[in-house]
């Protein structure tokens, strides 16, 4: 039985928080602890338990370290923001507790998210004996434990891996962001990257697509991006010939999107209004809905997998392990919208094989690097069923 601190009471921290409530068996005590403590309250009345809550600020590592001095967790689970992920890992080294995130560190002022940052830490967590568990979401997250599940048990070599993610969803607004707004746009309107033969191949942002017939789902349009599992994956798959991400965007959203960077409401500079410094991505945000707002009335299902070609016994195999969503059904579940469920499930499964002893190491790990049977047997049992085809 362990304590786990979580960080960030957003669409997110609500899911994780929720279903670590809902496994005392793992989580005997819980502290929630965000920048805005009405929001870990209102969290904490769903969950039904005494946990704890505080505020915090978290881009303050001294902050962080007081509050796990004060609480003693076993594990710190970070669902704040990537800008987040550098000060709460340095608070984890000085007091020697395990950490976990779901997104990878960017800098608040380039919209260049990569691992190098996190990785650099690896020495300094191995030595000090503690485990910090990187990108342990959905994609990242469950897409790459199904990369190491299908190279486990199904493959002697892979060749491709295409990861697409399908928010077949309708939230009913003009358009809004499935999490942090901020965030979502810096991802989506960089220039698209994948890997092939060797070395990393560029092109303009969403100008690659294709439809594709995604299960349960139907047919889609999906745009290449460039995704963080893609740098981990290409380092931790041997022989890895091409690995592409892919991601389904409705014509309306296109729209929007393409008239707010026209107009320069997506830069991440200030600018100087009426003797203000603002930043204009950080006021649209203030204007879109929040995310875990859009939960009630969404409808549809989301299909997020990997497809993946290799060879097994000298035969050319292929296969894909997905799963399906209903942003309804999570609703009712935990008042929350599928792409929050789908992330804060996974980030308590990784917790809960961490406080458990299932997932142990010292250093910095990428979920690939661990054991994926443990976490694809959890996967049904806290919400989120996979299907797997092999032809
Ligand atoms: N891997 C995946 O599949 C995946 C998918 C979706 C999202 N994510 C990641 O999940 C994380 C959470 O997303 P979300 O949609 O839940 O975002 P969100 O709704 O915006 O929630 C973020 C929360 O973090 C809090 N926060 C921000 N800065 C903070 C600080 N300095 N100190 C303490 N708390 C702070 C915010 O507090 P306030 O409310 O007071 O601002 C907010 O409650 C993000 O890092 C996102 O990139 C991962």
């Amino acid at each position: 039985m362990s304590k786990a601190l979580i960080i960030g009471a957003g669409g997110v921290g609500s899911v994780v928080t929720q279903k670590c409530a809902s496994a005392p068996e793992a989580f005997a005590e819980i502290m929630l602890a965000s920048r805005t403590l009405d929001k870990c309250e209102k969290i904490k009345a769903l969950t039904g338990r005494p946990i704890r809550t505080a505020r915090v600020d978290a881009d303050r590592s001294a902050e962080v370290v007081a509050l796990i001095r004060d609480f003693a967790p076993d594990v710190v689970i970070n669902v704040a923001l990537p800008y987040q992920d550098l000060a709460i890992m340095d608070a984890c080294l000085e007091t020697g507790v395990d950490y976990l995130d779901t997104a990878n560190y960017e800098p608040p002022d380039e919209a260049k998210f990569c691992y190098k940052w996190q990785w650099d830490y690896h020495e300094r967590f191995r030595k000090r004996g503690v485990m910090a568990v990187l990108g342990c979401g959905f994609d990242p997250g469950v897409t790459n434990i199904f990369c190491a599940h299908a190279l486990k048990h199904h493959f002697d070599a892979i060749r491709t891996i295409d990861i697409r993610d399908c928010n077949a969803g309708d939230h009913g607004r003009a358009f809004a962001t499935n999490f942090n707004p901020e965030i979502n746009i810096r991802e989506i309107t960089q220039r698209g990257k994948y890997w092939e033969r060797g070395r990393w191949r560029e092109t303009d942002p969403l100008a690659v697509h294709e439809t594709f017939d995604f299960p349960e789902v139907g047919p889609k349009e999906a745009y290449l991006l460039y995704h963080e599992e893609l740098e981990s994956l290409v380092k931790h798959i041997p022989g890895l010939e091409r690995i592409r991400f892919w991601m389904t965007f409705g014509q309306q959203y296109l729209t929007h999107l393409r008239v707010l960077e026209n107009v320069g409401m997506t830069r991440i500079d200030p600018v100087r209004f009426e003797g203000h410094d603002i930043v204009p991505i950080k006021f649209l945000k203030a204007l879109l809905p929040d995310p875990a707002s859009l939960a009630a009335g969404y409808k549809g299902k989301t299909c997020i997998g990997c497809w993946i070609e290799g060879v097994k016994d000298g035969r050319p195999r292929a296969y894909s392990v997905y799963n399906v969503c209903d942003h309804a059904a999570c609703y009712r579940e935990v008042g929350a919208q599928a792409i929050s469920y789908t992330t804060g499930v996974p980030a308590m499964i990784g917790a809960l094989l961490m406080v458990t002893g299932a997932w142990r190491g010292a250093g910095v790990f990428n979920v690939e690097q661990l054991d994926p049977d443990p976490f694809m047997e959890k996967l049904p049992v806290y919400g989120l069923p996979w299907r797997e085809r092999v032809s």
